[in-house]
């Protein structure tokens, strides 16, 4: 994960908070602003290990707890701040106690659920996290495991939105952030370390707006390999019929359903 040490950073949907402390601890950011989508209480009854008495004893930080991302009204405390970069790790929507939710959000799937948060995400980022003298970046990290895999991260997110463009990804060492545990949405346990990566998105395209070496660090879309499918980065194929063969998977038919369902509800929803 690019970072450099003078950038204001705001991170949304921390578990713990062990990702942020270890941000703070090993990167120095100029200013740091960690949030919780949990309250305070719920973190320290979800969590045993927990890094709130680190991060609020630091200075140049704040943490806020109940932060909802795609909530404005959560944001108060938030005090009209603006960051050169902020950062969701391994986000994922939080199982629903109320089954009658799914029928009040007109039966979405899950999956379509996950990429609306993340578009909320890159669209909040833009209109009100982000400096727009400042660095200008949003980055989230993901794992090439189900369901994450399952989203079309690169495509789907800022999709139809003419002001947020896909920079490219690179890699996420764990490693280099000593204390982070990678949390489970619901429960006290902490998910496996897997292989991470990190996508970038800013509302600046042209290259010389941004750092020389975060561009070395970023990989093109993957989809833009030659031979590969566009929805599964299944590839690369060795003829048309490697494709045809390929289009009639389970894997491939199940991804296109979900474009498909992800698609309508776009079209179906609100300008946001
Ligand atoms: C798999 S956990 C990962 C937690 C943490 N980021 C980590 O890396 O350990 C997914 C996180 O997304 C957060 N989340 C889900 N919906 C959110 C929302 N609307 N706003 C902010 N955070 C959200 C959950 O609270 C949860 O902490």
């Amino acid at each position: 994960m690019f970072i450099k040490p003078n950038w204001r950073i705001l991170t949304i949907g921390d578990g713990d908070l062990s990702f942020s402390a270890s941000l703070w601890n090993h990167f120095k950011p100029a200013q740091l602003t960690s949030t919780v989508f949990d309250s305070q209480q719920t973190l320290e009854d979800k969590y045993q290990h927990h890094a709130i008495k680190q991060l609020q004893t630091a200075p140049n930080q704040q943490v806020l707890f109940g932060f909802d991302v795609t909530d404005p009204k959560t944001w108060a405390k938030l005090r009209n701040q603006s960051f050169d970069l902020v950062i969701f790790q391994f986000p994922l929507v939080p199982a629903f106690e109320d089954p009658e939710y799914f029928h009040t959000m007109g039966d979405i799937s899950i999956n379509t659920l996950n990429r609306l948060l993340l578009r909320k995400y890159l669209i909040h980022c833009v209109e009100y996290f982000l400096d727009p003298d400042g660095k200008q970046l949003c980055y989230i990290t993901s794992k090439d495991v189900k369901p994450y895999s399952e989203w079309n991260i690169e495509n789907s997110l800022n999709q139809g939105l003419e002001h947020i463009h896909y920079l490219g990804s690179m890699n996420f060492d764990i490693n280099k952030f000593p204390g982070y545990k990678v949390r489970n949405v619901d429960r006290d346990k902490h998910v496996k370390d897997t292989q991470g990566i990190t996508y970038a998105w800013s509302p600046k395209i042209d290259s010389k707006d941004h750092d020389n070496a975060l561009l070395e660090a970023l990989e093109t879309k993957s989809h833009q390999r030659k031979g590969y499918c566009e929805i599964c980065k299944a590839g690369p194929f060795v003829s048309t019929s490697d494709k045809t063969l390929h289009e009639q998977t389970k894997k491939h038919r199940l991804m296109q359903q979900y474009e498909q369902q992800y698609a309508s509800v776009l079209l179906n929803s609100q300008p946001i």
